[in-house]
């Protein structure tokens, strides 16, 4: 049996500025169990950061709110967690690997040095020798020679750096790791070298991982389960055979990889479609994609469509009006692309 370790419910987070107020998560829900990994995937604006940082509790302070919903870390309770329990996740059980490595490092300390302050932090038990030990052992897993730990992040390459960060994140072994584009700022034959190690450092360290990607290959490659979202919701969700084998899918995920590519083939970056993402100051009624979607019926223009399992054996998820069985049978009647449920 799966052991869940994450669970979000129907999360709602803003964003205060002077123009007005974002809605940037609008009744996100999803899980992630223990040692899985989870890719996150959707447009620009989607949400996919603002869910990172909602799970770390790192919003910008007094102008992003969580405003509805829970976020559960095993037995924890995020949403109303004290600051001081925060910090005792953050970078021990929880920690975030960012697309740009120099958030994470502090450029006038030494890298080794960066590494233990995190040991110190959260590991008040070890000793200094201790410390030395683990910062050389996880530079040498990550693929650094420990005789570099005394240098400084700018005399590193930006494929360097990002090893520098996945060390520093992995150091306290977390339950789980959010990745946010961890390989984007990577040139190509880097990126693929970096995943490959954070893939293996992963499985040896029974890490969940969160993996926030634009790339189809990446998912294809490394996630167990997939989420697609979409104006601040998982609009489509489920295994890596359910997202790129199953007939049945969201239109938006049909559009955004193009067609539904099989893993047999290089699957591509993400597709552009038609139109633009609502505005999340003053989003539609009904359903957030209506305004784009080819199969739009009358229906989703005034109501929000509900979370259909088209899969119970995966729950494979859609929130979509077509794939209400019990309504709206006139809407769907001729229908050009009626879904085959399983
Ligand atoms: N600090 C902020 N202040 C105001 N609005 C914000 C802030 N951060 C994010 N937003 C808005 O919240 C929404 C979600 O943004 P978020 O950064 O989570 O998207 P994303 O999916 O990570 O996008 P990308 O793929 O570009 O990284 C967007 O409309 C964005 O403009
Ligand atoms: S609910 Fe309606 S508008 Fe939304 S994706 Fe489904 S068919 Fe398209
Ligand atoms: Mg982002």
């Amino acid at each position: 049996m799966s052991e869940k370790l994450l669970e979000i419910d129907n999360l709602r987070v803003i964003y205060k500025t002077d123009e007005g107020v974002v809605q940037a998560l609008n009744g996100l829900s999803f899980h992630m169990d223990k040692g899985e990994t989870l890719g996150l995937v959707g447009e620009t604006g989607a949400g996919k950061t603002t869910t990172a940082l909602s799970i770390l509790k790192l919003l910008p302070d007094k102008i992003g709110l969580i405003e509805d919903g829970s976020i559960k870390f095993n037995d924890f309770d995020i949403v109303t967690g004290s600051e001081q329990n925060m910090r005792k996740l953050r970078g021990d059980k929880i920690s975030m690997i960012f697309q740009d490595p120099m958030t994470s490092l502090n450029p006038i300390i030494k890298i080794g040095d960066q590494i233990a302050e995190v040991l110190e932090l959260h590991r008040a038990d070890m000793t200094k020798s201790e410390i030395e030990a683990r910062v050389d052992e996880i530079l040498t897993t990550v693929g650094l020679p420990t005789s570099r730990k005394d240098e400084y992040p700018h005399q590193f390459s930006g494929g360097m750096r990002q090893r520098v960060v996945i060390a520093m994140a992995l150091t306290c072994e977390p339950q789980l790791l959010l990745a946010d584009e961890p390989t984007t700022a990577l040139d190509v034959t880097i990126q693929a070298q970096v995943l490959e190690l954070m893939k293996k450092l992963k499985e040896n360290l029974n890490t969940s991982m969160l993996l926030i990607t634009h790339d189809l290959g990446v998912v294809a490659d490394i996630c167990d389960r997939v989420a697609i979202m979409y104006a601040g919701t998982v609009v489509e969700m489920g295994t890596i055979e359910d997202i790129f084998e199953a007939s049945n899918h969201h239109p938006y995920t049909i559009g955004l990889f193009g067609s539904i590519p099989d893993l047999e083939n290089d699957a591509e970056r993400l597709n552009p479609i038609k139109g633009l993402m609502p505005d999340p100051m003053n989003l539609p009624t009904g359903c957030y994609f209506h305004d784009r979607c080819q199969e739009c019926m009358e229906i989703c223009t005034i109501q929000e469509p509900d979370n259909h399992i088209v899969d119970e054996k995966t729950n494979h998820m859609i929130k979509c009006h077509l794939f209400d069985r019990t309504k709206h049978s006139d809407d769907l009647e001729g229908k050009m692309h009626e879904p085959a449920f399983n």
